[in-house]
């Protein structure tokens, strides 16, 4: 291996000790809510399995939308069908723009019959309760514009009266970890932290003594070693100094992270376009300098998820007595990295000393916002 290579493998290595001290401070962090922080909570409990019935659901994440007709029942979760946007492409510039789009597709669903909805958005609001969510700033770099404090359900039910689908309505706001939280409980899983691993980063838990989700919006943890690539794409960010975490993690940052890295150390990476294109270039199995420098990064980025799972663990640990423990898990790079199980299983659990198991399911978002919407009947 290049030399140039060895050492940037060293620049992104966290030696076990690193590891062990984030894992102390996340957990420190969520106890204190502090170093980037938030434990928000979202007035919701986990589901009883026997919720059932047909509804709407949206999955508002980063690059994509969706909108389903769901149906539950006995412990099964059936997209009966559904609809997907591409942000980018819709051209709108504003929220409200957005949300006429989204009530009409809501609408057209619905075909007259009255209907509820779940709505699974994935960004940072102030939480009032199950339907009223305050928002308060983009993450993902997205840049539709809407004033802060704007209640998201609100604005979105404003839009589908507007519009005159009066049989429409928005009832639910839940974060995506949350709802895949909420599904996995929904399918019988036993899961009391919920995860992503796509477009953005965030975790979310199950609180015994509030009996109630709190979502951490931990992209934004503020406390982790940092390299000069990292300070670089930070900089020429919409946020600089915000979603720490996530930068280093995420899809929406991992491409470009690994453009500028490339860039520093003259190796073309043109063959990349998406995010999606860092697994499919490592699944070609090249041994070239660009696969390198990929592995190097996802290395770093699930350790640091690893590491902060067994936070979550280490903080809940009083109340979770038991040897073995799952998380539920979904987003896009959580999927497109095939190894992606076995290395989060097996890095969570020597972090957290005892076993730890991810468990995937497909159409979890959409799902959890059709829990959430059946659990308020
Ligand atoms: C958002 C979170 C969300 C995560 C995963 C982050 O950018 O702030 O609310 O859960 O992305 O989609």
């Amino acid at each position: 291996m290049k030399r140039k290579i060895v050492e940037l493998e060293q620049t992104f290595s966290l030696s076990e000790q690193t590891l062990l001290n984030i894992r102390d401070n996340f957990a420190r962090a969520i106890e204190a809510k502090n170093q980037g922080l938030s434990n928000i909570p979202t007035f919701i409990r986990t589901a009883s399995g026997k919720e059932e019935g047909v509804c709407l659901a949206i999955d508002f994440g980063g690059t994509n939308i969706r909108v389903a007709k769901v149906s539950l029942s006995n412990k099964s979760i059936i997209i009966l069908r559904q609809q997907k946007i591409e942000l980018q492409e819709t051209g709108c510039h504003s929220l409200e723009e957005l949300f006429m789009l989204l009530a009409r597709i809501l609408g057209e669903f619905a075909a007259g019959e009255k209907a509820l909805v779940g709505h699974t958005f994935s960004f940072p609001v102030e939480q009032i309760s199950i339907n009223k969510a305050n928002f308060l700033h983009w993450t993902k770099e997205i840049k539709l514009t809407v004033p802060v404090g704007t209640d998201i359900n609100g604005l979105l039910n404003d839009c589908l009266q507007k519009q005159g689908y009066d049989n429409v309505q928005v009832v639910t706001i839940i974060n995506d970890t949350v709802a895949v939280l909420l599904a996995n409980s929904y399918l019988g899983n036993n899961i009391f932290i919920g995860t992503i691993w796509g477009t953005g980063h965030n975790s979310c838990y199950y609180d015994f003594v509030k009996q109630m989700v709190i979502n951490l919006e931990c992209g934004n943890f503020n406390n982790l070693p940092a390299t000069k690539y990292d300070l670089q794409l930070d900089l020429a960010s919409q946020m600089p100094g915000k979603q720490q975490l996530e930068k280093q993690v995420s899809g929406r940052y991992l491409l470009e992270l690994v453009q500028i890295i490339a860039g520093d150390l003259l190796v073309s990476a043109e063959q990349l376009s998406t995010a999606r294109d860092l697994s499919i270039y490592l699944q070609a199995n090249k041994n070239d300098d660009l696969s390198h420098i990929i592995r190097i990064v996802i290395k770093r980025a699930r350790q640091i998820i690893s590491t902060e799972q067994a936070g979550i663990i280490k903080f809940l640990s009083n109340k979770l007595n038991m040897c073995s423990l799952s998380i539920g898990i979904d987003g896009a790079l959580y999927r497109g990295f095939e190894d992606s199980e076995t290395v989060l299983n097996n890095k969570t659990s020597e972090l957290a000393k005892r076993t730890v198991r991810f468990v995937y399911a497909k159409d979890i978002s959409l799902g959890g916002a059709a829990v959430s919407a059946l659990l308020t009947r």
